[in-house]
């Protein structure tokens, strides 16, 4: 059999994914590319037990290297950083003046010029020297499988990996590959869908259903994700077979994290039946809260991603900026009336005491301890 969890041990819950990670909980706060994994919330939620994870996809080497300095000055505990991986485009298969058109009344609403020169992407090379150099305790990623080269360098600079799938079929291309674990993302999930193998459709698969098929089928540790944000949710996913839980949404209000006041005041009044996946900010399918943007933008044709992207970049950070949140991007998983405003290791710890409490309760071998 398996390594399954050890149910109701008093000091927590100790799983293959505690063990392989070097971490107390197994709580995994997801890298949340785009501001919200201040280097403040992934040393609070790594001091707290868990492992606290950078988005890092879309900063410069530079700024990397920076924030895992600020979260080595905070902690002294393991944490991750998360990379997208790099997928081929061509942005000549779009017309530019076509993308500026839909995009055009957003610009003048706020009052932002036609964009001039794009910049698609970070270098993925350099962002990973980056983490090699610093030799980060974890390396998570989404999007893809990284290179052998690449993975041949993460293991002899001992570090541990994760990657994200969608389905069976991606969870075990991500093990054929040689990475540490697994995370299972499930169609609830906040964020960027993973899926690398067929389109996204296919990929949307509900935490529930997908965590015992990733579970049966591989041999490393699995991390369940989406739509998990509290004890509840946690022990469902010991019990579903996964071996942690990664965690993006129930982070995303805490005082530690970046999201603008404007996002955090909208994620914390909205319901579950306010979500939606959508191509319209970055050509890539993610969920997060319906807007303006979203709503009017349905329907329309989109570049892929990174194009997309690239082409809405100012407008997000100038309504951002203005407070315009009808314009942002709102990602959220699909339960947002779960979220709270409370510190991070808040959400770490009773996650976990709420989780030990339901997962032994259950457990007849263990009982209550009367
Ligand atoms: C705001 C936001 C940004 C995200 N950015 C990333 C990212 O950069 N890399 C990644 O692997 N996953 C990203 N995700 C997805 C998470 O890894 C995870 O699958 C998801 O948060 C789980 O669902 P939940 O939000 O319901 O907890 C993001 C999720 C959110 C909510």
């Amino acid at each position: 059999m398996r390594g399954r969890a050890r149910f109701g041990r008093e000091a927590g819950l100790e799983t293959r994914i505690t063990r392989l990670l070097g971490i107390e909980h197994p709580v995994v706060q997801a890298g949340m590319a785009g501001g919200p994994t201040t280097p403040r919330l992934v040393a609070a939620v790594s001091e707290a037990g868990g492992l606290g994870t950078l988005g890092a996809a879309y900063m410069t080497p530079a700024a990397i290297r920076s924030a895992v300095e600020g979260i080595r000055a905070l902690t002294r505990k393991p944490f991750a950083v998360n990379l997208f991986v790099p997928e081929p485009f061509d942005p000549s298969l779009y017309d530019p003046q076509e993308i500026g058109a839909s995009l055009a009344r957003y610009r003048e609403e706020l009052g932002v010029e036609a964009p001039g020169e794009l910049s698609y992407v970070q270098s993925f090379e350099d962002q990973l020297a980056v983490v090699l150099e610093e030799r980060v305790p974890v390396f998570s990623f989404t999007f893809g499988v990284p290179e052998g080269p690449h993975l041949d360098a993460l293991r002899e600079a001992g570090i541990v990996t994760a990657g994200t799938a969608t389905t069976v079929r991606e969870a075990l291309a991500v093990e054929a590959a040689g990475v540490d674990a697994v995370t299972a993302q499930g169609a609830e999930a906040g964020g960027h869908r993973g899926t690398f193998l067929g389109p996204y459709e296919g990929g949307l698969v509900g935490t529930m259903a997908l965590v015992p098929q990733v579970a049966d089928a591989v041999e490393i540790p699995v991390l369940a994700a989406g739509g998990i944000m509290d004890g509840r949710g946690l022990a469902a996913a010991l019990a579903l077979g996964a071996d942690g839980a990664q965690m993006g949404t129930a982070f995303l209000a805490c005082p530690e994290s970046g999201a603008q006041e404007g996002y955090k005041r909208v994620l914390l009044s909205a319901t579950e039946e306010e979500t939606t996946v959508t191509r319209a900010f970055s050509g890539k399918a993610a969920r997060g809260l319906k807007n303006r943007f979203t709503e009017e933008m349905e329907g329309a044709e989109v570049a892929a991603y990174p194009v997309q992207n690239a082409h809405t970049r100012d407008i997000r950070a100038a309504a951002a900026k203005a407070d315009r949140t009808e314009f942002m991007s709102l990602w959220s998983g699909q339960a947002p009336r779960l979220a709270r405003p409370v510190p991070a290791a808040e959400v770490v710890e009773r996650t976990v005491a709420v989780a030990s409490k339901l997962v032994s309760n259950r457990n007849p071998e263990r009982g209550s301890g009367a």
